[in-house]
């Protein structure tokens, strides 16, 4: 039976497909890449916000008439939207076939084969705050860069936020399953891999925490570069950016939400931290690792922003000089608290908001890509560029794609590059022998 997964949301749901990916070819089931062909369709789905809700219900809709053509073909929903949904999307949508939740993939074989056999519709979003799909190793679908999970789940309940409610308690992995799997994956050819959580600088195992797992990960000797995402300012701690800046394969590149520049907003928030305290976690990280790049999630129009709370967030943003924003308009999320707040922001001014950060940011990008004219970067080279067969494209440590002439027999090796031009946020070069 032919399975095609469409993935929606983080890296942990691109992570949670490879799982799922997994876990069904065991059972004999064939994980396909075209659509066409498959006997069910399952889409892994977000509910970080309503648009990321919206865009996959949307999807469903549109792949339905499949059904008129081959009328075997199932349809499911995975992941947390699934988890925050639950029987309300066969309401919604009566040609959802089955709807299973983040903790129970492992029924997924037995629940699809159920579909075939006796039932309508199933259901299964029972919530396990223990399951972390022990002695499963995923089927990472790229060829360089590897997503390994360390832990599932999210304690911090920001008051915004709906992935305490869809992914449950906050667990993390023993380590020795983390450094199999990762010794495993540097056997296939993977140099490069990605450790996930919601919150890792909070992993925890016995007397190993995320300082040590650094460490222990920056010995496995196939392995080249080390990232990690995402990260808390409340929780980054000073033995963390120590073993960042000591550990020659964790890469000088930082994910660390900011959220808001407002100390009232980020406690409205529940976040934990000051802007001041941001704020110094950031000019550490400068100074341990003087090349880092720092990236950051901002919100626009939390309830009760007022012009100079946005103001702030507005003006740190620009002292601080990110690398990079991901910059989102406040969506309420039903069940968190902050859907309930009485000072909801209307729609255009959380858009306009939205839109003044996001002008300010993509003149800072610009600018930190300007600012690696005449550095000598080293790139792992991943592909053939886009644009010409003679020239190679691959990422630099602070996670720059890089464009340089070369030939194909580089791929999958790491060289050094002299940086050349920035073109938009694309970096051109030459290789240094
Ligand atoms: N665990 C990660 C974030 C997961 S969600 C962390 O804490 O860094 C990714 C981002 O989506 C968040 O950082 C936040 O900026 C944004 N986000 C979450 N809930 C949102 C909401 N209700 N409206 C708008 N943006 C939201
Ligand atoms: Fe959501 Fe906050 Fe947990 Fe991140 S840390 S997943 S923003 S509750
Ligand atoms: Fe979305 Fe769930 Fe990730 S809500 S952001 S897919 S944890």
């Amino acid at each position: 039976m032919n399975i095609y997964i469409e993935t929606y949301g983080c890296q942990m749901n691109v992570a949670d497909s490879e799982l799922v990916a997994s876990i069904l070819k065991k059972e004999h089931f064939s994980i396909v890449e075209d659509i066409n062909i498959a006997d069910v369709i399952i889409f892994n789905t977000c509910s970080v916000r309503q648009h990321a809700e919206d865009r996959v219900l949307g999807r469903i809709n549109n792949e339905m008439s499949r059904k008129r053509s081959k009328k075997d073909l199932k349809i499911g929903v995975i992941g947390c939207m699934a988890q925050r949904l639950d029987k309300q999307l066969n309401e919604m949508n009566s040609s959802i076939d089955f709807v299973v939740g983040v903790d129970q993939y492992n029924h997924l074989p037995a629940i699809i084969n159920g579909l075939y056999n006796e039932n309508d519709f199933e259901c299964n979003t029972i919530v396990n705050d223990a399951e972390i799909y022990k002695d499963i190793y995923p089927i990472h679908s790229g060829k360089f860069n590897a997503f390994v999970t360390i832990m599932r789940g999210c304690n911090n309940f920001c008051t915004y936020c709906i992935v305490p409610y869809t992914r449950g308690r906050e667990r993390s992995r023993p380590i020795d399953d983390i450094i199999s799997e990762i010794t495993e994956i540097g056997k296939k050819g993977f140099k490069d891999v990605s450790l996930l959580g919601q919150n890792v600088n909070s992993y925890h195992y016995k007397n190993v925490n995320f300082a040590e797992l650094l460490k222990k990960v920056n010995k496995i000797e196939t392995i080249k570069r080390i990232r990690f995402i995402t990260s808390h300012p409340k929780d980054l701690s000073d033995d963390v950016i120590k073993v960042m800046a000591e550990s020659d394969k964790v890469c000088e590149h930082l994910h660390l939400a900011m959220q808001s520049g407002d100390d009232e907003i980020l406690a409205r928030m529940n976040r934990g931290y000051t802007s001041q305290h941001f704020y110094d976690i950031t000019q550490k990280l400068r100074k341990a690792m003087p090349d880092i790049s720092i990236t950051t999630d901002i919100i626009a129009g939390f309830p009760g922003e007022t012009e100079e709370q946005f103001q702030r967030t507005y003006d740190l943003m620009k002292k601080i000089q990110f690398d990079y924003a991901f910059t989102f308009k406040y969506s309420p999320r039903t069940g968190t608290k902050a859907a309930e707040f009485k000072d909801q922001i209307p729609e255009t001014i959380r858009l306009e908001r939205l839109k003044k950060l996001i002008e300010l940011q993509q003149d800072i990008t610009t600018q930190k890509y300007k600012e690696q004219i005449g550095k000598i970067k080293e790139i792992y080279v991943e592909q053939i560029s886009k644009k010409s067969e003679y020239e190679m494209a691959g990422k630099s440590r602070d996670f720059k794609i890089t464009v340089f002439p070369g030939d194909s027999t580089l791929i999958g090796k790491f060289v050094k590059v002299k940086i050349t031009d920035a073109v938009g946020w694309t970096l051109k070069g030459e290789l240094i022998k």
